[in-house]
């Protein structure tokens, strides 16, 4: 029988999926409908002592859209509005009500010791589960020497670890920022610190794009712009990438998130070494209502692959990461075109000849292969309007 419940740290989820801290998880209210509706747990939006000015810029986001399918998301938003006092009464009221539900409480202080501490000291109070360092916050508070700002400095992601974890009753995960050469680097820097688990990855800085009529780059706020966070779809090669690289040097756990849309996208982030996923973007264009489909589909896959839970297929995809050098490269893959479905448009002919060794060419109505040059590269496969190409 396969079961999506798991545990993490001692602390029991009843599926692995979680809300990660952003608008999903800025309110008591949403929290709790989200937590009727079926999702394991929620990591609060970002909670400050209060003294980190939080106006927000409209508009706030920036979307690479196309139709209604939103692939990229860009945000500009500041942390939470709430203040410490509510977010202590709504934990509380949370817990009471929904007591199998795991509250991960993320946390960021203005920089000095006795901030960063004052916080966890305040919120070990309370029936939160563990606590969450925001480190990786590209947007609005770099420049107040916070967010991505400890995130991309190892020295003082640690020290700031160090603080934390010397006070803190509960277990301490730290949310990396992927806007890093070298995200193994401050992994292995708040490790050694003394970080029970990491989050990984935050939004991926970004510019959406450039007005060019008025030379506005998106979002434009009254005809001025900065940078923002980049999430969605399109991060999740770059989240999947900062997990496998954390898990290949770590066996700490992981709580990992960037651009989960459906279950397949958890169950590979489980298997480049998740231990539990964490959604913000797909539950902000979608509603929360999307856990009956990600649970759901999570469950059958470990079904049909005769894995008992999560925690059977944690990992699964890291032996076969190696690196270039070491790829098994003799044998190569060629281009197989299904002539029923080909519609001789010729695309394939000339992106290979333009790109590639020029091995196709269009002979009496059907495409033909010179296997010897080919490279075995899939452009062609890639680039074909019909999906007539799959490459043996
Ligand atoms: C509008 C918005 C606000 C966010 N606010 C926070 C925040 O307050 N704290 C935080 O740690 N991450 C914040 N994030 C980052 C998300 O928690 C998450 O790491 C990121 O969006 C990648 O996941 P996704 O692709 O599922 O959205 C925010 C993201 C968005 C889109």
């Amino acid at each position: 029988m396969a079961t999506l419940k798991t545990s993490v740290l001692g602390i029991k989820f009843e599926n692995p999926f979680l809300l990660s801290s952003a608008p999903p998880t800025a309110s008591i209210k949403g929290i709790d409908q989200a937590f009727e509706l079926g999702w394991g747990g929620a990591v609060l939006k970002t909670i400050t002592p209060g003294d980190i000015e939080m106006i927000e810029a409209s508009p706030t986001y920036a979307a690479f859209k196309d139709g209604h399918k939103v692939y990229g998301f860009e945000n500009i938003e500041m942390l939470s509005h709430l203040s410490v006092k509510e977010w202590l009464k709504g934990i509380q009221f949370l817990k009471k009500k929904h007591p199998t539900k795991v509250i991960i409480a993320s946390i960021m202080a203005p920089g000095k010791k006795q901030e960063w501490q004052k916080l966890v000291q305040t919120f070990n109070k309370s029936p939160c589960d563990a606590f969450e360092l925001n480190f990786s916050c590209p947007n609005g508070v770099p420049e107040k020497g916070i967010g991505m700002a400890i995130g991309t400095d190892p020295e003082l992601s640690a020290q700031i670890t160090k603080w934390v974890v010397e006070v803190s009753e509960k277990p301490v995960f730290v949310k990396l920022s992927p806007n890093v050469t070298n995200i193994v680097e401050i992994a292995q820097a708040v490790e050694k610190a003394g970080a029970d688990g990491i989050a990984a990855i935050n939004t991926v800085q970004s510019i959406m794009g450039v007005n060019l009529d008025t030379f506005v780059p998106y979002p434009s706020v009254n005809g001025k712009s900065t940078y923002g966070g980049y999430s969605g779809m399109a991060v999740k090669p770059i989240g999947l990438k900062c997990v496998a690289q954390i898990r290949q040097m770590s066996n700490l756990p992981i709580l990992g998130m960037g651009g989960i849309s459906t279950w397949k996208d958890a169950a590979e982030y489980i298997a480049l070494g998740s231990d539990v996923v964490q959604v913000c973007t797909e539950v902000m264009v979608n509603g929360y209502g999307i856990i009956d489909a990600l649970k759901k589909g999570l469950l059958d896959y470990l079904k049909a692959k005769k894995l008992k839970s999560p925690k059977e297929l944690k990992n699964k995809a890291i032996s076969q990461l190696s690196t270039h050098e070491k790829l098994p490269k003799k044998k190569k893959v060629h281009p197989v075109i299904d002539d029923a479905l080909c519609c001789k448009c010729g695309k394939c002919v000339k992106i290979c000849g333009e790109s590639k060794n020029g091995c196709l060419s269009l002979i009496k109505g059907h495409i033909k292969l010179d296997k010897k040059c080919c490279a075995g590269c899939s452009l062609c496969s890639i680039v074909c309007p019909l999906n007539a190409i799959k490459m043996k």
